[in-house]
């Protein structure tokens, strides 16, 4: 594979400290491959091919469930691997003398992937740290309430009820459809439990349980026209839209926005971000107390102990991955066509019913299906006892389904295989 580095001041002050110094451009983060030509278009077989090529894939079965993680391409595995060995031989000299400086460089290039300000982005573990710094962070008093989706990400709903049982919280649900008929139908279901007491709304961007995408700018829009003078914190877990959907975050209105780099970002495993508006930093307490640093200072939430910084190592390379895709939008257009490719296939099919939006707008990889007669356990049996497909069973008071997510190593063979498969099992039950 051919590379091209460019040189950058920041690549040169890597190199000054020792650290290895890929060339890495703040204004251009490239990792240039060769790969892109014919990217833009999402159903270019052979130039999705090459992509697909570059991640290590299963043996034995074909992987539809790349919701929980996204796996890394091998270019970043092996350099997130020799880095490992690099810290395991230097041992505590890398700790004591190139550590910061590493975590400063993933802080670095990943303010310039967002165009976020550095100083407002911390580096955490995933998600589930992210927004547990905020939810059990915040000063609340006993009455405040905070307006919260029906179907957010379990652990996020869990820290919420642990702060109603702590702190006398009042959480408010919102419950929006699985396929709403219009925008204003989410953002009504929001914004309809705010009120002066509200001191948080959590949205999620992507609903991990059906892979819908609610309607962000316009829900934080109305929301700020609602409660201009009120202090209520618009929270965002953004663990699968980014680096996923074409959004931009630079743009994004919200106070804290956190997520997971493991996922479509394909980082290693064990490295995600909080991003909190600068004012309100000083606001949160940290889950592990920092007590050397600034009040005002990012960092503070990043005390974890001792921890594998290959993993923000792994992160700067993966970012720099991202240039092989030819762009985000290429990337999101390509997730977003290898859903509806075999989404369409089915909607006609008698019994099975689509729980996902199939707009470009309001999905990408992830869809979530039913079938008539079957639960959604016995449906991922019978997937992987007639196919050795991989998928995962969705069961929630709001939906029950299986959960079908292909990433840019998926074929469409594979997914030929998943309809014949899903039209059989249709057939025969
Ligand atoms: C919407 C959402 N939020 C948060 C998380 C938690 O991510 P992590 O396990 O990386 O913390 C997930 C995981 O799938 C998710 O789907």
């Amino acid at each position: 594979m051919e590379r091209r580095y460019f040189i950058s001041q920041a690549a040169l002050l890597a190199g000054a400290v020792g650290l290895p110094s890929w060339g890495w451009s703040a204004n251009n983060l490239a990792w240039e491959t060769g790969l892109s030509e014919g990217l833009e278009n999402a159903a270019d077989e052979e130039a999705w091919k090459k992509i697909a090529g570059q991640f290590p894939k299963p043996k034995g079965f074909i992987q539809l469930e790349h919701g929980y993680f996204s796996h890394a391409l091998q270019q970043v595995l092996q350099f997130q691997h020799s880095q490992e060995l690099n810290i395991q031989s230097n041992s505590s000299f890398f700790m004591r003398r190139e550590q910061v400086q590493s975590i400063e460089q993933a802080r670095a290039a990943l303010a310039v992937y967002f165009g976020w300000d550095k100083e407002t982005l911390a580096l955490t573990r995933n998600t589930t740290e992210s927004l547990n710094t905020i939810i059990q962070g915040y000063p609340w008093k006993a009455g405040d309430e905070v307006v919260i989706g029906q179907q957010d990400y379990g652990s996020m709903t869990e820290s919420f009820q642990q702060a109603s049982e702590r702190y006398g919280i009042v959480i408010r649900y919102a419950t929006i459809p699985l396929i709403p008929e219009n925008d204003d139908q989410t953002i009504n279901a929001y914004l309809s439990l705010v009120n002066e007491r509200t001191r948080m709304l959590h949205l999620t961007h992507m609903i991990n349980l059906s892979g819908q995408v609610i309607p962000l700018d316009k829900i934080i829009r109305k929301a700020r026209a609602l409660l201009q003078k009120e202090r209520m914190l618009i929270v965002v877990d953004a663990a699968h839209s980014v680096a996923h959907i074409s959004y931009s975050w630079k743009d994004c209105d919200a106070d804290v926005v956190a997520g997971s780099l493991h996922k479509w970002m394909c980082a290693p495993i064990g490295i995600g971000f909080l991003k909190i508006r600068k004012e309100h930093i000083s606001l949160f307490w940290p889950l592990m107390a920092d007590r050397s640093i600034a009040k005002t200072d990012i960092r503070r939430f990043e005390h974890q102990g001792t921890r594998p910084i290959q993993a923000h190592l792994g992160l700067v390379e993966a970012i720099k991955s991202q240039a092989m895709f030819g762009s985000l939008r290429n990337k999101a257009a390509r997730l977003y066509y290898l859903k509806n490719y075999w989404a369409e296939k089915l909607m006609d099919v008698p019994g099975v019913q689509i729980q996902t939006p199939l707009s470009q707008e309001r999905s990408g990889a992830i869809a979530n299906i039913a079938m008539d007669g079957m639960t959604a356990e016995q449906l991922t049996a019978a997937l992987w006892d007639r196919s050795k497909i991989f998928t995962v069973a969705v069961v929630h008071p709001a939906i029950k389904g299986i959960r079908i997510t292909p990433h840019l190593s998926t074929s469409i063979s594979e997914l030929d295989v998943l309809v014949n498969s899903l039209k059989d099992i249709s057939r025969k039950k």
